[in-house]
């Protein structure tokens, strides 16, 4: 089950222009990092996210355009319910074409400071 909350979003014009260069910014990542204590930043973050914003929304905004294209709002998710999302796009448990192929150019590392980032959105 999602529990992602519904809270109002504010109307956002300029996220559409933004997909497309959320699909150039695709290749970038996959780093292999340990799997043990990895911290997530949510400074580091801040250069990551421009792969994320183009579909989810503008960081701050919290616009995601659910009327227009049906994306979850991940801005203030759980940090950890992001991370297990995330890893079940790359491991293929959950399949979106979109979402498969961004998580698995991610590195552990970039999923714990999306996550991290994320999470503390408000
Ligand atoms: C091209 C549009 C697009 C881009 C770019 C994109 N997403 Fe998504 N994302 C989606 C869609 C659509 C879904 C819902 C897929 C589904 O139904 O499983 C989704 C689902 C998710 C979920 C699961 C949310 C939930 O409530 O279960 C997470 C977490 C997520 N995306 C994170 C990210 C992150 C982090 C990035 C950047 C690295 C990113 N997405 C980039 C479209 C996108």
């Amino acid at each position: 089950m999602t529990s992602f909350s519904a809270k109002a979003s504010a109307p956002l014009r300029r996220t559409l222009s933004s997909v497309s260069l959320a699909f150039l910014a695709c290749a970038f990542g996959g780093t292999a990092v340990a799997a043990d204590e990895i911290k997530g930043s949510a400074e580091a973050a801040r250069e990551k996210v421009s792969m994320c914003i183009g579909c989810h929304g503008i960081p701050g905004y919290r616009a995601s355009f659910p009327e227009v294209y049906s994306v979850p709002m991940i801005a203030g998710q759980n940090q950890e319910y992001l991370v297990v999302a995330l890893k079940a796009y790359a491991s293929g448990e959950r399949t979106h074409p979109t979402m498969d192929a961004i998580s698995k150019s991610l590195s552990e590392q970039d999923i714990a400071d999306l996550a991290a980032y994320y999470s503390n959105l408000k």
